[in-house]
């Protein structure tokens, strides 16, 4: 008798849950639970099994499938609405990653994203205590829903074979054209970059080559070139195209908050053409000698915020391009690396816009400079309103440049045009240099105009790095309060009036 009754039951509830998975699906899947997978999509194809796959997927693996995961890929689920105000998880474990560390889980970061890609706000979960080997993937959305999160608790590694790279690839993790994606957690995306570090470091970028900007040969001892790292072990031949770790591009509203880029091969985290953009909590951490690793490089965007961050590696901190306008960086501890900066600018006489840049708050430590602005000869456009305020510097070599005589080589050709710049004002910088404490280069053509220096208060690390005193060329200004030490080179007004920016510099 009991017996009977459970079978009835049993029956009972199968009907039930058979009219509910046909329900939901003949309702285009209106509401989607936590634990709706891919796979569901795969039998509803198939017209059979409605609904069976669907119950019993536990997140993380905690409860054990009654069929099999399908082999293939799973395909992503049919209905492209999301639940109005709900949201969906897609874990990766679930997509067959193993996060062991050693098995390629690249497939299941696809299937896990062209399956959050459907969904409005859904998050894809990246959970804590894997390690996820990873290889360059493009998460591209112009038809993914709005608002999703990359929730990183665990580990993502790169690969470090060749094979796992194709040439001339700028990016190992690419998000595009999505908009208000959020990558936020604890985790950690680590881009092993010690492999390509040793392999041409000269290539892409010019390394900064700092002993240029010492004119006055009072025996400086600085190296020309930064040490490379030791050969590692992992070897291998690297393509020569050293990709950025976590790049957007083209987006709208993109968050990173909460993890950590390490070693990246090149540049830790770009954003290009984003409208948008917050960065914050976040950490960037690599070697000071690693070549071309910049933490975080903005081009062409606006309306950007980083704020709240620890940033240490072998190039600028924070590098801001052409293109940039209304970026908004305070609370960045920065170093070792080769602080925070604009430019190069105008290489290859390209013309070069950026407009309405604060930077303020920021401690600097044991950094090659601290806030520059640099662009090369022949250059067009203009750098215009910027505000470098409250920076602590310890122990950095130029704490203060502008360079309009970039150059990665021993000597560039001179040229007349420049990026113009002005309205360049630096407020509130202390503490302590290594080499020269302001280093102003400003175009012969093209002078640096509305300069202002207020409450600057730079000393030498120690006496012995009393080795050259503020310079300036071509700069005109204004100082709002005496400086230590004296700026006495800067020009106070207004350049001779054929100096003055022209129309074809205009943004
Ligand atoms: C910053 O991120 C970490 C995770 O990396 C988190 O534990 C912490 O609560 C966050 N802090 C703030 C102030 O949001
Ligand atoms: C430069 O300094 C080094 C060590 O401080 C010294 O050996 C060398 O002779 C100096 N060179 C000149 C040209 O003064
Ligand atoms: C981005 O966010 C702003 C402010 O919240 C909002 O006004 C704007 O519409 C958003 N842009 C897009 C493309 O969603
Ligand atoms: C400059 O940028 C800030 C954000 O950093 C923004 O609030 C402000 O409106 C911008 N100013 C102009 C004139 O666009
Ligand atoms: C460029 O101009 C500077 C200053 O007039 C001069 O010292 C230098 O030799 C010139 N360089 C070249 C490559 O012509």
């Amino acid at each position: 008798m009991g017996g009977f009754s459970f079978k009835k039951l049993t029956f009972m509830i199968m009907i039930v849950i058979f009219l509910w998975c046909s329900n939901i699906e003949r309702c285009n899947a209106r509401r989607v639970g936590r634990h709706w997978r891919a796979s569901d999509s795969i039998s509803k194809k198939k017209g059979k099994n409605h609904g069976y796959n669907n119950h019993h997927k536990g997140n993380a693996g905690k409860s054990k499938p009654k069929t099999p995961i399908p082999k293939a890929p799973p395909l992503p689920p049919a209905a492209a609405a999301g639940p109005k105000g709900g949201s969906s998880v897609f874990n990766v474990l679930d997509f067959g990653a193993k996060g062991d560390g050693t098995k390629d889980d690249t497939k299941a970061f696809q299937a896990a994203w062209a399956a959050a890609c459907k969904v409005e706000a859904s998050t894809i979960n990246v959970p804590a205590e894997y390690v996820f080997l990873v290889g360059p993937i493009s998460f591209s959305g112009p038809y993914c829903q709005h608002n999703i999160v990359f929730q990183i608790d665990g580990t993502i590694v790169a690969p470090t074979g060749p094979s796992h790279w194709a040439s001339g690839l700028f990016q190992w993790l690419l998000f595009t054209k999505l908009v208000g994606l959020t990558i936020k957690g604890s985790g950690t995306i680590d881009g092993n970059g010690a492999v390509w570090w040793q392999n041409s470091p000269y290539d892409d970028d010019p390394l900064d080559d700092q002993s240029k900007l010492i004119f006055p040969s009072k025996n400086g001892t600085l190296p020309n070139k930064p040490p490379i790292p030791v050969r590692s072990s992992l070897g291998g031949k690297m393509p020569s195209t050293k990709p950025t770790a976590l790049r957007f591009y083209g987006s709208f509203n993109v968050t990173v908050t909460g993890i950590t880029i390490q070693n990246s091969p090149q540049c830790h985290l770009k954003f290009d053409n984003c409208i948008g953009v917050q960065v914050y909590n976040f950490s960037v951490s690599s070697p000071g000698d690693s070549p071309n690793t910049d933490g975080i490089h903005l081009q062409n965007s606006k309306d950007v915020l980083i704020r709240s961050s620890n940033i240490a590696c072998g190039d600028d901190c924070v590098s801001i391009q052409t293109g940039c306008t209304n970026v908004y960086i305070h609370n960045i501890n920065c170093g070792p690396g080769h602080g925070i900066s604009i430019g190069g600018l105008g290489k290859d006489n390209t013309k070069a816009c950026v407009s309405n840049i604060t930077v303020r708050d920021i401690m600097m430590h044991n950094t090659m400079n601290g806030v520059r602005i640099k662009t090369w000869q022949g250059g067009s456009g203009s750098v215009q309103g910027v505000q470098f305020s409250n920076i602590q510097v310890s122990q950095v070599q130029l704490p203060i440049v502008i360079d309009q005589y970039y150059c990665d080589k021993s000597s560039c050709k001179n040229q007349t045009s420049a990026v113009a710049l002005s309205g360049i004002n630096y407020e509130n910088i202390r503490g302590t240099y290594t080499v020269k404490p302001v280093h102003f280069a400003c175009s012969d053509n093209m002078p640096c105009t509305d300069v202002t220096l207020t409450n600057i208060q730079l000393v030498p690390q120690q006496e012995r790095y009393r080795m050259y005193d503020p310079f300036c060329w071509q700069t005109f200004g204004q100082l709002y309060s005496p400086t230590v030490p004296p700026v006495a080179c800067l020009l106070v007004g207004k350049p001779a009036s054929n100096k003055i920016q022209g129309d074809s510099d205009s943004c």
